[in-house]
């Protein structure tokens, strides 16, 4: 037995030699590749630019999203993720093989094994989708594993000790709310409201308040340079740029911070409303542990300024951003691949 365990750990080990397991934060705003022995290779928007009408690729992430909003009649630039979850299937397939593609220039002797993050929220339905573009993208095997908990192997809690950790992960599509003890998730809320929603509010505001239609990128931009979810220590002013939705010309106004602040405010108070039911689902026992250890916050919403404060004063609990909250569940992700302990622990039934 011990013999037969030896060889079969020997073919593992010869085989991850030559094959390049990757670890995939498959995310509706960045998608994110950590490879084996080497750590995060690849970080580029989810986006990928088609022929009009066709199928046809014609640029895939970082070039992509240079076209966004910007292409000829010909060209369209597609996010084929939304809210956490596929969207377009076949363009998802696309830019899953050129990703890894991509990661896999020198090695190609073995197929991948994968790990790829999921929404907890998902419906076996929306899983088996990612799985099948995984493989028909190239894997030889395909296991998932949710969010929340990569993000908490990520930002590097002890999430195998019998003690209540919460993570609150917010991304482009999605919020996860989550808490873990021994390895598992006790209590979650995925709700389908992330920094794409907050993009959204900043565009009506703009459109309601001064007739100024204005792009997904323009608002992103001023979400990230004066969007706030708290007073900040220095209210600033933004110039932004648009059509004017009467005169159909280019139009340049200026916005206050507090303006932003108040524009972003509903979809800030669905993220805050949803971690007081997590909270409130929390069994005791748990809840206890976490006043001491707070609650960390990852993804790239977490960045929203104030955003923890906020949460800190309506929750009363402790709340730290992870150092990286961009890479946190692609991190988690290269852990699990890197231990093979987590994989046994954590990764979902598969059905396959
Ligand atoms: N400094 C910032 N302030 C506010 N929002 C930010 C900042 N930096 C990034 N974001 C937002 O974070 C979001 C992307 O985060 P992230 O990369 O974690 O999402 P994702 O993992 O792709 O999405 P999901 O997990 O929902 O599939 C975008 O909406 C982006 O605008
Ligand atoms: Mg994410």
């Amino acid at each position: 037995m011990g013999r037969l365990k030896t060889m079969q750990e020997a073919a593992f080990n010869f085989i991850s030699l030559f094959s390049n397991d990757i670890g995939i934060d498959l995310g509706t705003a960045t998608t994110l590749v950590y490879a084996r022995g080497e750590g995060i290779v690849l970080c580029e928007p989810s986006v990928v630019a088609i022929q009009k009408g066709t199928n046809n690729v014609l640029a895939v992430g970082q070039e992509a999203k240079r076209m966004l909003g910007k292409t000829p009649g010909s060209i369209v630039a597609i996010r084929p993720m939304k809210d956490g979850v596929i969207a377009d299937f076949e363009i998802t397939e696309s830019m899953l093989r050129y990703f890894i593609k991509k990661v896999q220039a020198k090695r190609v002797l073995v197929r991948p094994r994968m790990i790829i993050s999921v929404p907890s929220g998902i419906t076996e339905v929306e899983r088996r989708a990612v799985k099948d573009s995984a493989y028909r993208a190239g894997a030889r095997e395909v296991f998932l594993v949710e969010e929340p908990i990569a993000a908490a192997i990520g930002v590097g809690l002890p999430i195998e000790e019998p003690q209540g950790n919460m993570v609150i992960d917010i991304g482009g599509g999605t919020t996860e709310i989550a808490v873990i003890s021994l390895a598992g998730i006790v209590f979650s809320r995925c709700i389908r409201i992330g920094g794409d929603e907050m993009d959204d509010a900043v565009i009506e505001y703009m459109k309601k308040n001064y007739n100024l239609m204005i792009g997904e990128r323009t608002a992103e931009e001023i979400k990230m340079k004066v969007g706030s979810a708290y007073p900040l220590e220095e209210e600033t002013d933004i110039e932004v740029k648009g059509r004017d939705l009467i005169t159909g010309l280019p139009k340049l106004v200026k916005v206050n911070s507090e303006e932003i602040r108040q524009a972003l405010d509903p979809p800030v108070r669905e993220i805050i409303e949803a971690t007081k039911v997590t909270l409130e689902r929390t069994p005791p026992e748990l809840s206890a542990d976490l006043i001491e250890r707070g609650i960390v916050m990852c993804g790239g919403g977490s960045l929203l300024k104030g955003l923890d404060k906020l949460i800190g004063d309506e929750t009363g609990l402790p709340v730290i951003v992870a150092d990286d909250p961009l890479t946190a569940v692609a991190l988690g992700t290269g852990k699990v691949l890197e231990e093979i302990k987590y994989l046994k622990k954590i990764s979902l039934a598969s059905s396959s």
